[in-house]
């Protein structure tokens, strides 16, 4: 085994202007500020009304790579992880690197929904740990307004629009992604997905007319596997790493109900005090959310952190990251 592991070493988001509030959504269909909030932890959302996912993506980008000191041509692999490609090819990974001048980059879409953004450093890292890689860019982006029903009150009140994005690079210290458990299961599409619009309903007057373009959701089916799931995974990393509820410094979960957060932040032992949680201000932003939390929370993270990043999402897809934070900001 290599002895190289995958750190962060720098982290960015992007957010659009536009903020829907609860109050907003309670004029368009039959909800209440009330509502959302008990429910679900949302008080408001970012909306893109101008622009693609990669326009997110590279607000997100250029900003990463002015950060990290990163010549755009040094970049060797992009992941971008979304349900809301630009395109249905080619990829939005390579709309991106057009946009940003990363020439000698290739890239690739990665679909798992809310999981994306852990599926995707786990990827990214397996490239740093072979040595053979030394910048992985992961992005996690949605423009979900996009692909949401707003006269759908039990899917618009939960999604907004926004992106985050990681540089990976090697790390010889023992910090960085040191472990990851992902998981899927193809029969959660009864429950989660957006219909139409591939190759099994192609788009047609018949499949417009019947909304069949936004996301389905059985709310209540899907919160049973994402709570338990979600709780699960995170418990069970810590487990098999031997890690106690004092040794972890960070929980950062996919924002998707304050209500799954809570319980799986009780799964594992950890106090409101050590959970990331911005959901009150973006709603659940597909991709984006891990990448954005780690974003709002960079400057209380010091190297050596032990961070568990844990998300569930339509596929079914989960999973959780075991990560040792690389940077003191
Ligand atoms: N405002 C007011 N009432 C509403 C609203 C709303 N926005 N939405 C639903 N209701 C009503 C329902 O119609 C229902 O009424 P009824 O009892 O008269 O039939 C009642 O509220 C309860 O509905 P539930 O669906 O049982 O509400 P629940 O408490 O489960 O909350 C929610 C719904 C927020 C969607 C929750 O189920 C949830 O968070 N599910 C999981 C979401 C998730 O994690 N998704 C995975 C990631 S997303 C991705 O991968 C793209």
């Amino acid at each position: 085994m290599s002895n190289i592991t995958a750190g962060i070493t720098g982290v960015q988001g992007f957010l659009p202007e536009d903020i829907l509030t609860n109050h907003d959504l309670s004029k368009i269909v039959d909800t209440s500020d009330e509502w959302i909030t008990t429910r679900t932890g949302i008080k408001e959302r970012r909306i893109m009304k101008n622009g693609a996912s990669s326009d997110m993506a590279a607000n997100a980008v250029e900003g990463l790579l002015k950060k990290t000191n990163t010549n755009p041509e040094d970049v060797e692999l992009v992941i971008l992880a979304t349900v809301t490609p630009d395109y249905p090819f080619p990829s939005t990974a390579n709309v991106l690197c057009d946009k940003l001048g990363m020439k000698n980059a290739w890239g690739f879409d990665l679909i798992a929904a809310c999981s994306g953004f852990i599926y995707g450093i786990s990827t990214g890292a397996q490239f740093i740990e072979t040595g053979k890689y030394k910048k992985v860019i992961v992005v996690g982006v949605d423009k979900m307004s996009s692909i949401i029903d707003y006269e759908d009150r039990t899917t618009c009140v939960i999604f907004g629009d926004g992106a985050g994005a990681v540089m990976l690079e090697p790390n010889n210290e023992g910090l960085g992604i040191i472990d990851f458990i992902l998981r899927s299961d193809g029969s959660g599409r009864n429950h989660l997905l957006q219909p139409a619009g591939g190759s099994k309903n192609p788009a047609s007057y018949d499949t417009v007319e019947k909304r069949m373009h936004f996301v389905k959701q059985e709310g209540k089916q899907v919160f049973k596997f994402a709570v338990t799931n979600m709780a699960e995974i995170s418990a069970e990393i810590m487990e098999r790493n031997n890690l106690s509820s004092d040794d972890v410094d960070w929980l950062v979960p996919h924002q998707a109900n304050l209500r799954i957060i809570d319980a799986t932040a009780n799964r594992m032992g950890l106090s409101k005090d050590k959970v990331m949680i911005n959901i009150q201000n973006y709603g659940n932003t597909t991709a984006g959310t891990l990448p954005l939390c780690l974003w709002d929370y960079e400057k209380q993270l010091k190297k050596g952190d032990t961070l568990i990043l844990s998300a569930f999402g339509g596929g079914f897809t989960w999973g959780a990251v075991y990560i040792k934070w690389l940077y003191n900001t």
